[in-house]
């Protein structure tokens, strides 16, 4: 421990007290992602129950006290605290305490709104804390990184004795890089279950990531109950086995019925947006159309163009199913789907895919052609970019903005509609006006290896991707001119899950290597030291421990790239 204590007897003391708070031989709290400014201050808080003998008070122990505005997070502090310290700290307003000396207080009142809606002022004094922040979702921040100054052992899930639940005095001023920091999962492949995605959604909040791109909809599974068109999850969210030449044993996710996959009831899907929505997460679903769209056609064939028959199944023959570009039914049937998905989606972007097209079957059909002579479309590529305006005109009538991977621009996109790159045109799309998320598959891809050693490492789609690596990422592009760098919204890692068929995978495909991409989208990029963040790592892999995070615990080893 670094820093300069009044006494010799005081440095000791305070020594055993936080030593669990610390990485290694730093003298600053391992903060993951790391705060734009933090500044050690002498002393510490002490966070205490109140003291009660034959049931009668003796002693007030903390209080969360709060504005109006932040009663829901200061409840939501006290709950994450009841579980790790078994103290049942009371959370009041303000306005109504006595006495505010001890407290933990929580507040929009005075913020400096130069931080944005995101950013947050932490102080710890020997005497108080305080959190302050001109929003919501600054004040839930703000909380977070006091989580991080605790002990790792904060994060267990039942109490845990003999640990001085102490937080280091600092002064923390801190605001996110970016406005879109992501993580994308793929349940189509593989079915991650409501309590699966919970406890994802936790995680996320841990690195103060806000965006959930949820990828519903693929050719092995429709995930999205769909009241106007119950085959969607009658027969779209069920295959035969688990395929991907996995072992069947290596998932849960089996229906009463013994058919491999699942689905979300739209009942599910509102108390999971619910439950990112106190995270300050906002979930993008994908709706992916035209292609990789076999799970809907198995359900309803005749919005292909051949009319079937389509299987979910691996192996089954299809596996990147279109929708009809001709028949003016494949466009009310989105249209319909679309319609239920923005009655359960609050958020501003609706994710509508459009990667990865195939050709052929609209080369093939008589509607899809009449229809490019119809609209002087010269080749199918036009007809995707048909497709796809089509799609965002409804999308937009509806008050929501279209975003879709690199293809979507094919089309001529109106202003608002974002793309998503992971193929490149990132440059082109905000040199264009359009913002643009990245997710480049060089290091944005979490399904590729995390080592070259693969027999080491459970099977993987392939390519190389480690933690790194991840670090390394810079979100704007080096030929991106200055005036258009306000277009690059932030970027996400995307877990495909083809060879990933549990939760337990998943984390261990996510961690550590989200820590590093939360570093990217929240952190300066002043501020990136690899050998800093694998300091922090370590007491970040601790609280990993606490939460039951099945992270990848191989060193990484550092590479030339
Ligand atoms: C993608 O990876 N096909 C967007
Ligand atoms: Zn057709």
């Amino acid at each position: 421990m670094k820093y300069r204590m009044k006494s010799k007897s005081a440095g000791i003391f305070l020594f055993f007290l936080t030593a669990t708070a610390f990485a290694g031989d730093t003298n600053l709290p391992s903060i993951i992602p790391l705060p734009q400014k933090i500044e050690r201050r002498e002393g510490i808080f002490k966070i205490r129950p109140e003291k009660r003998i034959l049931g009668l008070h003796v002693r007030s122990g903390t209080k969360i006290l709060t504005d109006a505005a932040s009663l829901e997070t200061g409840r939501y502090l006290a709950g994450q605290l009841r579980k790790s310290t078994g103290y049942q700290l009371p959370v009041g307003l303000k306005a109504e305490a006595r006495d505010t000396k001890g407290s933990i207080i929580l507040t929009t009142d005075n913020s400096k709104t130069t931080l944005g809606a995101e950013g947050y002022e932490l102080t710890v004094a020997s005497d108080s804390v305080i959190i302050r922040a001109s929003d919501e979702a600054g004040v839930f921040y703000g909380v977070q990184s006091l989580l991080q100054l605790l002990p790792p052992e904060v994060f267990a899930m039942k109490p845990i004795q003999g640990i001085a639940w102490n937080l280091p005095c600092v002064r923390i001023e801190d605001q996110p890089r970016f406005q879109w920091r992501g993580l994308m999962l793929d349940v189509s492949r593989h079915f991650s279950n409501k309590d699966e995605i919970k406890h994802l959604l936790d995680l996320m909040a841990l690195h103060k990531l806000n965006t959930f791109h949820w990828h519903l909809v693929d050719d092995q599974g429709w995930r999205i109950e769909i009241k106007k068109y119950p085959r969607l999850t009658e027969i779209g969210a069920w295959r035969k086995n688990v395929g991907f030449k996995l072992d069947p044993k290596d998932t849960i996710a089996y229906g009463p019925d013994g058919r491999y996959g699942g689905f979300y009831t739209q009942a599910d899907v509102r108390e999971i947006v619910a439950y990112a929505q106190a995270r300050h997460i906002t979930i993008v679903p994908e709706i992916e159309m035209p292609g990789h769209s076999t799970a809907a056609l198995a359900a309803y064939p005749q919005f292909s163009c051949t009319g079937g028959p389509y299987n979910t199944d691996i192996g089954a023959g299809v596996h990147n199913g279109v929708y009809c570009a001709g028949k003016n039914e494949s466009f009310t049937f989105v249209q319909d789907v679309l319609t239920e998905v923005f009655a359960l989606f609050p958020g501003k972007y609706i994710h509508i895919g459009g990667d990865e097209v195939p050709m052929d079957n609209w080369k093939a059909c008589a509607l899809c052609q009449t229809r490019m002579q119809q609209e002087g479309l010269q080749n199918e590529h036009e007809l995707q970019g048909y497709f796809i305006r089509r799609i965002e005109k409804f999308i937009n009538a509806n008050g929501r903005n279209l975003i879709g991977w690199s293809e979507i621009r094919e089309g001529s996109l109106t202003q608002n509609t974002a793309v998503m790159d992971w193929i490149g045109g990132a440059v082109a799309a905000a040199s264009a006006g359009h913002d643009v998320v990245m997710s480049p598959m060089s290091n944005c891809y979490f399904d590729h290896y995390q080592s070259q050693d693969h027999s080491t490492e459970p099977h993987a789609i392939g390519g190389y991707l480690p933690l790194d690596k991840v670090y390394s990422f810079e979100p704007i592009p080096m030929n991106l001119p200055a005036k258009y760098r306000i277009h690059i919204l932030g970027a996400q890692a995307n877990l495909w899950t083809e060879y990933i068929p549990s939760i337990g995978r998943v984390e261990y495909m996510a961690f550590p290597r989200l820590s590093a991409m939360a570093e990217v989208v929240w952190s300066s990029k002043s501020s990136r030291n690899w050998d800093d963040f694998m300091l922090r790592m370590q007491t970040q892999t601790r609280r990993f421990d606490q939460l039951g995070v099945n992270y990848r615990r191989n060193t990484p080893v550092k590479v030339a790239y």
